[in-house]
């Protein structure tokens, strides 16, 4: 069993559950992992990732590795058949195969080049590993997608829906402006996810920033924030790069960050964000500091989302 995309859940009701029975309880298969390993392999920056997934290994009893390969490893080629007389020193072939020897599950984070569409859906790395690995594959975030992020999202929406009274949530993806030009598997991952869940979902972001169409679906997109946010009881913020014009900041309009009198268009929404987040640019401080943010328990919710994956790996490991 791989945990490639948010696809490889089979019933997100029953992945939440579990989640949330290891939340309450995270030390109760701590026997589980014994003797095994997970090898955490980073081509790019991470905290919460990082930190959660060895968490919950570690509440698994699994030992773990972590290499942070763009710095420490020999740079991989990935391409068959090429001649290696570049910068590249060893291939995906046996590096994937000489990490299986010590790990019994690799989890990879790559991101998106955002130079090349056409190869950043290809999942070049993620693809690589799963191809020449003997071993499962977990998804740390990918160029398209983050599948232990939308799984924590939707524990989080999971754990609120007490305060909705039986009602259907209206859930908002809206864009946020940000400097740089950022991925798309955050938002990629949480329509995914959401389009799983029983909800009234809007995607909102200005014109020339839609996602891919292929992700997006039929789920609703409206180009007016202000009127997606009406009535609106969760507000999940991020920022992407445009897809049309692949990888390019093509606005930073500032009416699009989420402030005080954005969210008072809401009906008293939660604001919801994967992190890291740039303050007073993608959401003002008056909005994340606010009791009605859930960002750190989003963040908390990353060690059982990644517990949930693991564990189920686990349990199909041997057989
Ligand atoms: N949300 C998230 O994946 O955080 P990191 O990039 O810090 O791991």
């Amino acid at each position: 069993m791989n945990y490639l995309s948010v696809k490889d859940i089979d019933s997100i009701d029953e992945w939440v559950k579990e989640a949330r029975e290891l939340k309450a309880n995270p030390l109760l298969y701590k026997q589980l992992g014994a003797d095994k390993t997970i090898g955490l392999l980073f081509f790019n920056p991470s905290l919460r990732t990082r930190l959660s997934t060895q968490k919950a290994a570690q509440n698994l009893g699994m030992n773990t590795m972590v290499m942070n390969f763009d710095k420490e490893g020999w740079a991989l080629e990935f391409e068959d058949g090429t001649r290696m007389d570049q910068g590249k020193s060893e291939h995906i072939k046996e590096a994937a195969q000489v990490i299986s020897q010590f790990c019994d599950i690799i989890a990879i984070r790559a991101f998106a080049s955002l130079e090349d569409k056409d190869k950043d859906k290809a999942e070049i790395v993620l693809n690589g590993f799963r191809k020449y690995a003997s071993v499962p594959i977990v998804n740390m975030e990918s160029s398209v997608s983050h599948p232990l992020q939308a799984l924590a999202d939707a524990i989080t929406l999971d754990e609120q829906k007490v305060n909705l009274e039986g009602r259907i949530p209206k859930v908002v993806l809206s864009w946020a402006p940000h400097p740089k030009a950022l991925p798309h598997a955050v938002a990629n991952s949480f329509i995914e996810m959401m389009q799983k869940q029983n909800a009234d979902f809007v995607i909102t972001h200005p014109k020339g920033y839609d996602l891919d169409p292929e992700i997006v679906g039929d789920s609703v997109v409206e180009y007016n924030q202000d009127k997606a946010f009406e009535d609106a009881d969760f507000i999940y913020t991020k920022n992407w790069s445009s897809f049309e014009i692949y990888g390019q900041v093509i606005s930073q309009d500032k009416s699009w960050t989420i402030s005080k009198e954005k969210m008072d268009l809401t009906n008293n929404a939660k604001f919801m964000h994967c992190l890291p987040v740039r303050r007073n640019v993608v959401v003002s401080d008056e909005v994340l500091d606010a009791d009605t943010s859930l960002v750190i328990e989003q963040a908390n919710n990353r060690t059982y989302s990644a517990q949930t994956v693991l564990k189920r790996i686990l349990d199909n490991i041997d057989l």
